[in-house]
């Protein structure tokens, strides 16, 4: 019967949590063992007594919920005590931030098996464990709702007495999963919406919420897609034709979202300075790539501010502000990854290591470290 532990997150504006008193229901009608860190639901209004309800155990601190673990659940990566804090041969599945974490190849020197949330490939069959997909969808609802809350404006057209209200433009950058959320959700608020991406492929889906593609004229359009489906990084040539074209919609935008990524490397630049300088008095940029650099330079981690009369919004981790449903959805994607390698009659764990999904997520495990290319950092 496998143990596992649901430790409190430490780290800075993380309100989220692994499991859910509904997927601690679900592991122990698996046959396991759940240890809940005390407050661990607090920040998403999960309570102690729920997860009791629910089967679950309760430890007084960290130590006491992971040490005796075999398997440990969280959102963040562990940090440097809570690492020293875990067994060796202890499983840990978590986000990892693969390309950035100065601690990654400490799972492997501490023994730890340890699969990070955010390498399961994006397959069908492992769909329903996809921690990308369910919280870049939180957050680009999330993102729109963050710039209303600055924008001094209405987003959709009115006609009153008192006269008539234009409905805002919106423009989306990037169009993956935070992009079509925030198309979709701008427009059921009755914006006018644009948006742009390197993927020809975004197109389609674009249009289909009702939203205008801006196409960038480009020779090879396959180019732009890796194999993986992750937009590539850009030839200087097409960067200066989008710079051009993002210039002339940016001056007609009230709120600009921007979401585009490229895995393993500084966001792009698409919101120059100097295309600050054209954008209307009240307008708002959400930069939701400002934790890898952000696709406008003016914009601050962690911070808002307004600047010559545009508003700059930073804010980093935006589905910890959605912590309910951001960790229900975690959770749900966590229990159905777990389900690979738990017996269903027996509740002990089984990795199977043929499988694709858990080859993809597996870092490390019995010393070996599988991912030697996050390592050189040219993953
Ligand atoms: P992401 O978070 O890595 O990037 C966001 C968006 O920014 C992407 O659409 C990307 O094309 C775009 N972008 C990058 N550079 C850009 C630039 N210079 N200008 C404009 N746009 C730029 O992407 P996300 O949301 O993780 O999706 C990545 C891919 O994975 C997509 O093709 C998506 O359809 C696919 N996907 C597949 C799933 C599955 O099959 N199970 C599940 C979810 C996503």
């Amino acid at each position: 019967m496998a143990r596992i532990a649901i430790p409190a997150e430490t780290a800075a504006n993380e309100t989220r949590v692994a499991a859910t008193p509904e997927t601690v229901k679900k592991y122990i009608a698996l046959g396991c063992d759940v240890v809940v860190q005390r407050g661990a639901g607090d920040g998403a209004r999960f309570t102690d007594a729920a997860f009791e309800a629910a089967g679950a155990s309760l430890a007084d601190d960290f130590a006491g919920a992971a040490l005796a673990a075999d398997v440990v659940l969280k959102v963040q990566p562990l940090n440097k005590d809570e690492m020293n804090l875990v067994g060796q041969g202890t499983v840990v599945a978590s986000l990892h931030a693969p390309f950035t974490n100065p601690l990654l190849a400490d799972y492997n020197t501490q023994g730890l098996t340890s699969f990070c949330m955010e390498m399961i490939p994006r397959t069908s069959r492992a769909q329903s464990m996809d921690v990308l997909s369910s919280q870049a969808n939180i957050a680009g609802y999330k993102a729109v709702l963050l710039a209303l809350e600055h924008y001094q404006k209405f987003m959709p057209m009115l006609m009153t007495a008192a006269g008539t209200v234009q409905s805002a433009k919106v423009l989306i950058m990037g169009a993956g999963v935070a992009g079509l959320q925030a198309i979709a959700t701008a427009r059921r608020l009755g914006a006018m919406v644009e948006a742009f991406d390197v993927r020809a492929a975004a197109k389609e889906q674009v249009e289909s919420l009702g939203a205008k593609f801006v196409e960038v004229p480009q020779d090879d359009e396959a180019d732009a897609e890796d194999a993986a489906g992750y937009a590539k990084e850009m030839s200087d040539e097409y960067k200066q034709k989008q710079a051009e074209l993002i210039a002339e919609h940016a001056a007609k935008a009230d709120i600009i979202i921007t979401t585009a990524l490229i895995p393993g490397r500084a966001a792009p630049v698409l919101v120059t300075e100097e295309t600050v300088t054209t954008m209307k008095q009240g307008a708002v940029i959400v930069d939701m790539a400002v934790e890898a650099g952000g696709n406008c330079p003016l914009s601050k981690k962690d911070e808002v501010y307004t600047k010559d009369g545009i508003t700059f919004v930073g804010v980093s981790n935006i589905p910890a502000t959605l912590a309910t449903d951001a960790s229900a959805l975690y959770a749900k994607n966590m229990l159905n990854f777990m389900g690979l390698m738990l017996d269903k009659e027996s509740g002990e764990l089984n990795i199977d290591r043929e499988d694709d999904i858990i080859q993809g997520a597996l870092l490390c495990m019995g010393g070996e470290f599988l991912k030697p290319d996050l390592l050189k950092g040219d993953a």
